[in-house]
């Protein structure tokens, strides 16, 4: 069987519609014919302060959106990243084998230490963290969005290096990303991703707005003054954005898309667009309720961390025994 591995950060309120189509869409469509191991990476969020009750909190809605997007524990195993000890300590390994140029390199380092007077080691040397997710559970696919494309190469680059460096023990990924919705950009800066940190929170559709908030934030939607709609990324970015929305949600082609609005401008379209992100959503909203309520979480929890435990262990163990460190 194939394995396939993602991690979500519990790094704002909730995840959002980009989250959504870019990843937690995939991840339930992977559950049918593959090993999947899915991850709320709590580590990854502390790169920036946050609140400790508050990240608690997150860490188990978002454990909660999961299960509410179709991820079924009988099929998959979820867990907590800070929960299997293992990650923290490949990533240590990896750190060894990675260079500060390859890390300065990466654009999200990049995007989020600009203009800052003082950045984190950790916003600089998170990315052999994540490596380290992938590598310990043997994975082959990564379905992520289009924003992780970097990471995932260099995901691949260190462990072709750590097998040429010590012993080839580890697999090397491939990426997965969807064919609509891979970036999903801000609502408000149709030029910049839409993410759940924005302070803008016009600018993004939480997975647990209200139909209210959601059409509200569609109406105000950056668009242009030409009324006409047609995709072209370049000059109408926002337009274009959500048409791609539009078409990841349907599963219709944005030509067609584009023909079925001819001429009734933007007030209709986005009219009708609230409309099925609202249905689309309804569904997991409810899901989600119920479950952050229950203690069918803990349970679900508890069990994925034994699991994810037991494999990343086996890696880890492997691993150290390439470089040589203890004692068997
Ligand atoms: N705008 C997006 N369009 C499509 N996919 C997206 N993803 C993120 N933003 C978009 C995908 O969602 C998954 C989880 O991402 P993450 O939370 O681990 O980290 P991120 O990419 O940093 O997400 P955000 O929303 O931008 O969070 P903040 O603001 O905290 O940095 C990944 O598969 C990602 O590709």
């Amino acid at each position: 069987m194939t394995v396939i591995f993602s991690g979500v950060q519990p790094s704002g309120d909730a995840p959002t519609l980009g989250n959504y189509l870019g990843a937690f869409k995939q991840f339930a469509a992977f559950q049918a014919e593959n090993d999947c191991i899915y991850c709320v990476v709590d580590q990854h969020a502390i790169t920036v302060k946050q609140d400790p009750k508050l990240l608690k909190e997150r860490v188990r809605r978002l454990a909660a959106i999961y299960l509410a997007v179709g991820i079924d524990p009988d099929k998959s195993i979820l867990f907590i990243q800070s929960e299997v000890p293992a990650h923290a300590q490949a990533a240590w390994m990896l750190q060894c084998i990675v260079s500060v140029g390859e890390l300065e390199r990466m654009t999200q380092y990049k995007d989020k230490s600009d203009g800052k007077a003082r950045v984190n080691a950790a916003l600089l040397t998170y990315p052999p963290l994540m490596v380290a997710d992938i590598l310990l559970y043997n994975t082959n696919v990564v379905p992520v969005g289009d924003d992780q494309k970097q990471h995932i190469e260099l995901t691949r680059d260190l462990a072709e290096r750590f097998n040429k460096q010590y012993k080839n023990v580890l697999t090397v990924p491939e990426i997965s990303t969807p064919k609509q919705g891979a970036r999903i950009m801000s609502l408000q800066e149709p030029t910049r991703k839409m993410s759940k940190s924005d302070e803008n929170k016009k600018a993004t559709i939480f997975l647990t707005d209200t139909p209210a908030q959601i059409t509200k934030k569609i109406k105000s939607a950056m668009t242009d003054s030409s009324g006409i709609i047609s995709y072209d990324k370049e000059n109408k970015p926002g337009v274009a954005n959500l048409l791609t929305i539009y078409a990841a949600i349907t599963g219709e082609k944005i030509a067609d898309i584009v023909a079925k609005y001819d001429g009734k401008g933007y007030g209709a379209f986005k009219t009708d667009l609230a409309e099925i992100v609202v249905n689309e959503l309804a569904p997991v909203q409810e899901r989600y309720e119920q479950l952050l309520n229950s203690s069918e979480l803990d349970d679900i929890l508890d069990a994925g961390a034994a699991k994810a435990n037991k494999i990343a262990s086996k890696t880890l163990a492997k691993m150290e025994k390439a470089m040589g460190l203890g004692r068997r």
